[in-house]
């Protein structure tokens, strides 16, 4: 028995397998209930009893050691499976091709970088708005007619919710969540319930822009809005702020820039006037500091609003802008290189 021991020792110690299978089929042959291992317990109780001792010692080294032995192979092979499964082998072997970035993306990005560079930094919030976010906060009174400015999607069930007309419903958030001073930029999309043609879409995108601290001035935006201008259509472009209406803005302007296609001579493109609309902008009413708890004897601010599209069009001369929303790659090629 103690002879048969040992040659099963030094037989294990030089097994091999080459796959999962032969493990097992080694375990098998090996540990099984009929396997060489087990008989030989079998056989341990014909052994005389002066050598049950050595050979017990001797089984169960032997059982262990073939036991350590089969795991071992077994977890060479189990990690091999286990990083072979990680090679894709489905994927194409052509080259991936790259996405550009979307030409709103681009504009975008740029507006944040400008601000970025006055201090202004990026607040975002839902798309899907409370009645007071969007109209209430910003000096809509209920039933007011500024309200048809903005054509807006209700929930039907609770018209109290409802998708955003303008990212101005995120001064509401970042008013009554911070406290001054307040220099945000916030873009994101916005919804109305227009018909959809080559100039309107039901929805489109915005930046807004708020700054709130003590002795905010209307030199400030202005200053701020013509380093913008310059920055985003060049050094030679004027601005020009006409007075305007918003609820949420005393006074309210609007703000042209110079039509960089004929140089303010005047064009089709700015229908004879030298100069296209870009923004609306204001200081921020009292009435809407207080409704969002900031005393509005110690601090006044400016906002600014533009639409994402718009300047998109100026930059880029696009002359539908349904393409912005439609995904043809043979449009959205295009701006690889305004990257
Ligand atoms: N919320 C306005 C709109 O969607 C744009 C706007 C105008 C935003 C004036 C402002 C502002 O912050 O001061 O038409």
């Amino acid at each position: 028995m103690k002879e048969k021991i040992q040659a099963l020792l030094q037989e294990v110690q030089n097994l091999t397998a080459s796959n999962k299978d032969e493990v097992e089929q080694l375990r098998v042959k090996y540990l099984s209930k009929k396997g060489e291992i087990s008989q030989l317990f079998l056989d341990f109780k014909n052994v005389a009893g002066e050598e049950k001792r050595v050979v017990g010692q001797m089984l169960n080294e032997l059982k262990n050691l073939t036991q350590d032995k089969l795991n071992e192979m077994k977890s060479v092979y189990e990690n091999q499976a286990a990083t072979s499964n990680k090679i894709d082998l489905s994927r194409t072997e052509s080259p991936i091709e790259f996405g550009t970035r979307h030409p709103l993306s681009i504009v975008k990005n740029e507006i944040i970088e400008i601000f970025s560079r006055l201090g202004f930094t990026v607040a975002e919030g839902p798309e899907i708005e409370d009645d007071w976010h969007v109209f209430g906060a910003l000096n809509f009174p209920p039933e007011h007619p500024a309200r048809d400015m903005q054509d807006t999607f209700f929930i039907e069930k609770n018209p109290d919710i409802l998708l955003r007309t303008h990212t101005s419903s995120v001064q509401s958030h970042v008013m009554t969540t911070q406290k001054p001073p307040i220099r945000v930029l916030c873009p994101g999309r916005v919804y109305r319930n227009e018909a959809i043609s080559y100039r309107a879409h039901c929805f489109f995108h915005q930046v807004e822009g708020l700054y709130i601290d003590k002795n905010v001035s209307f030199a400030d935006l202005k200053q701020a809005l013509l380093y913008f201008a310059k920055e985003m259509f060049g050094e030679e472009t004027q601005i020009r702020l006409r007075p305007s209406y918003f609820p949420f803005t005393e006074p309210s302007a609007e703000m042209d820039i110079s039509c960089d296609l004929c140089g303010g001579k005047g064009c089709n493109f700015c229908k004879h006037t030298g100069w296209v609309e870009i923004l609306g902008c204001g200081m921020v009413d009292p009435a809407v500091l207080e409704a969002c708890g900031i005393d509005s004897k110690v601090y006044s601010g400016y906002a600014f609003g533009m639409g994402v599209e718009r300047i998109a069009n100026l930059k880029f001369r696009c002359k539908d802008l349904r393409m912005f929303s439609e995904n043809d790659l043979r449009f959205l090629k295009q701006f690889d290189s305004a990257l």
